[in-house]
């Protein structure tokens, strides 16, 4: 396992595996690697010959009052994660290799990211999407996967291939949980013991929603006023919003006759969580 914090490098690396004829799988990342990660590599190992991990927090994803400056970090910890996977290479280049200062090209998509965390985070899908266009121009990967946890950036990448005729098939893999089933997030370091415990509150209230659409309550509206007064039995969380959606138009809806991906956002303290569950 190598890591390599050069583009050209990168390039060329690529460049030399593409002559020997083998597939290349990438795993985006922003580090701080957890279970959820890894399980987007192991599968990436599954199913390519050559494996990159990009380990790159991307500033231009961050709001100017976001946590971009105490983001964690530590490519030690991730380099021992990663090493006993197998993989072939960690890229990881710094913010001034990506952005430099003339950098002045970028991508974005004006329907699927204009709700959900896209109307409270504005100018992060564009960030996302210029950042993860650039690592697929260097890497040139067949498959790239992503965590169903994202699930808005996981429909707008989708977008982006279609609409951009990207050659990359997108993987998208189901969230992994905790033991108490809080799905796995690197911002879950932030939370104290209390908050941390308080953080159930997102997934039970995405059964309570996936319960009641799946057991014939079909009135969208009263499904979620019902589950936004169990969110009250939480004090320690405060709701950005929660919607159940189209899973690939993101359209909101009325009626629960169709699959459906209810999504939630909220703050517990400074800590911004997400999390989601798809219904039929
Ligand atoms: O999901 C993430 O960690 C990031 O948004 C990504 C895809 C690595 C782009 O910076």
């Amino acid at each position: 396992m190598q890591t390599i914090t050069d583009i050209k490098k990168m390039k060329s690396f690529i460049k030399e595996a593409r002559k020997k004829g083998k597939t290349i799988g990438f795993v985006p990342t922003m580090g701080y690697l957890h279970s959820g990660h890894l399980s987007l590599v192991s599968a990436a190992k599954k199913s390519s010959d050559v494996v990159v991990v990009s380990i790159f927090v991307n500033p231009l994803q961050f709001g100017p009052k976001e946590d971009l400056k105490k983001y964690p970090r530590d490519l030690e910890r991730d380099k021992k994660l990663l090493a006993p996977l197998g993989i072939d290479v960690i890229f990881s280049p710094t913010a001034e290799e990506m952005f430099p200062p003339d950098f002045s090209c970028y991508a974005e998509e004006t329907k699927l990211s204009k709700g959900l965390c896209g109307k409270k985070r504005p100018g992060h899908f564009k960030g996302v999407i210029t950042v993860v266009l650039k690592l697929f121009q260097i890497i040139k990967p067949d498959i790239a996967f992503f965590g169903a946890k994202d699930w808005q950036q996981q429909s707008i990448i989708r977008k982006k291939v279609k609409d951009f005729h990207l050659d990359v098939e997108i993987n998208t893999l189901p969230t992994v949980r905790e033991e108490d089933e809080v799905a796995m997030s690197s911002r879950n370091s932030y939370l104290s013991k209390k908050e941390r415990k308080a953080s159930r509150i997102l997934y039970q209230t995405l059964c309570f929603i996936k319960e009641m659409a799946e057991n014939d309550e079909k009135d969208i509206k009263k499904i979620l006023k019902n589950a936004k007064k169990l969110l009250k039995s939480e004090p320690l969380f405060k709701l950005e919003y929660l919607e159940m959606v189209d899973p690939e138009t993101l359209d909101p809806k009325d009626t629960a006759d169709k699959p459906l991906v209810a999504l939630i956002a909220g703050f517990i303290g400074k800590t911004r969580l997400i999390d989601n569950i798809l219904i039929r």
